[in-house]
């Protein structure tokens, strides 16, 4: 098993990190377009090998994709993140020309390979990098739920008192703070629903915190955070080396699920060797349906942005 992962920032770096600590492939490729910085990373980690127990091989290469031939699933997280007060949005200008051509990089070297989109803003992206590859649907997978869907079980557990292993909860829709849309409704504690503890305001602050949880960190950090994102990306590729079939909400194609076609947004996937490989459906109410579609609009608009870009 063979894992590129192409941005050598924070969150590549840190992705990176969790995929060899769990030991998801022999080979491990991190590709920075920064000259060395690359290589610096996978030779860091490399020295962790012995302290942490993997024998994961890590190498780094400036630009060179003939050492990525061969990739199972490649991870893209290459371009700029957002600074305080931006939104995910606003990075489209810069990102969608990496992504197109990292895309067409990595498949010219690997062409079996799932590709995970990562950078922002992810939706868009990912819809880039499929509509510009003609890949089937399946095999590109947007990752954000996953991050979303963790920090709204940080902010229940917070709520709560609980621990947050024991909540389920799940965010759909579009990777941005006004289109994400948390569960309320369908989150559970140990089974039983949410809303049997917290009552109807301290869940509206969950679902509200959950929709700025990116940005709230980006205003501490001064750039966007990485540790969870890192472990997000990490859990989806676990689950596709590893034939996991794990439900996780993910960017992908809709061809009419959801009410929705020609788009990729969040919605809960079944995720194993083959990328992507069925959508669950979670039988909305007429609410969060309506926020789908309302959420459905927004990416589609900035999907639309893609054609006055020289992409
Ligand atoms: N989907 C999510 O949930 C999520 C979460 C966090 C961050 N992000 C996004 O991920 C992206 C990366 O964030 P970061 O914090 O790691 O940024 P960063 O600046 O730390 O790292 C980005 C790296 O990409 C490299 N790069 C730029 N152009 C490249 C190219 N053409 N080929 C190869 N490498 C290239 C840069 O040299 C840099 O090392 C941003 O777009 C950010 O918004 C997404």
């Amino acid at each position: 098993m063979k894992v590129t992962v192409v941005g050598a920032g924070a969150v590549g770096a840190t992705c990176a990190d969790n995929i060899a600590r769990k030991e998801l492939c022999d080979e491990l490729v991190i590709l920075d377009i920064k000259e060395g910085i690359a290589e610096g990373k996978a030779m860091d980690l490399m020295q962790t090998a012995t302290l942490l127990g993997f024998d994961t091989k890590i190498t780094g290469s400036t630009n060179d994709y003939a050492k990525t031939a061969g990739t199972d699933v490649a991870v893209i997280t290459s371009g700029i993140p957002r600074k305080p007060g931006m939104t995910r949005e606003e990075l489209i200008g810069i990102n969608a020309g990496i992504v197109k051509t990292v895309t067409k990089n990595i498949l010219q070297h690997s062409p079996n390979a799932i590709i995970i989109i990562v950078s922002n803003p992810m939706d868009t992206m990912t819809y880039l990098a499929l509509t510009s590859s003609g890949l089937p649907k399946n095999r590109i997978i947007g990752m954000g739920g996953i991050l979303d869907s963790s920090r709204f079980k940080f902010y229940m557990s917070t709520a709560m008192g609980c621990a947050a292993t024991d909540l389920q909860g799940v965010v759909i829709g579009g990777h941005g703070d006004t289109t994400m849309i948390p569960l309320a409704r369908l989150a559970t504690y140990q089974g039983t629903p949410v809303a049997n503890y917290l009552d109807a305001e301290t869940l509206k602050k969950v679902v509200a915190d959950t929709m700025v949880g990116g940005a709230t960190l980006t205003g501490l950090l001064g750039t966007s955070a990485w540790y969870a994102p890192g472990a997000a990306v990490a859990a989806l590729v676990e689950s596709i080396v590893r034939n996991e079939k794990k439900i996780f909400p993910c960017c992908v194609q809709l061809d009419g699920e959801y009410g929705q076609k020609d788009i990729c947004i969040g919605v809960p996937v079944v995720v194993g060797k083959n990328g992507w490989e069925k959508i669950v459906d979670y039988k909305l109410n007429e609410e969060e349906q309506a926020a789908f579609a309302k959420s459905a609009t927004a990416v589609r608009s900035m999907n639309d942005v893609l054609k006055t870009l020289e992409v």
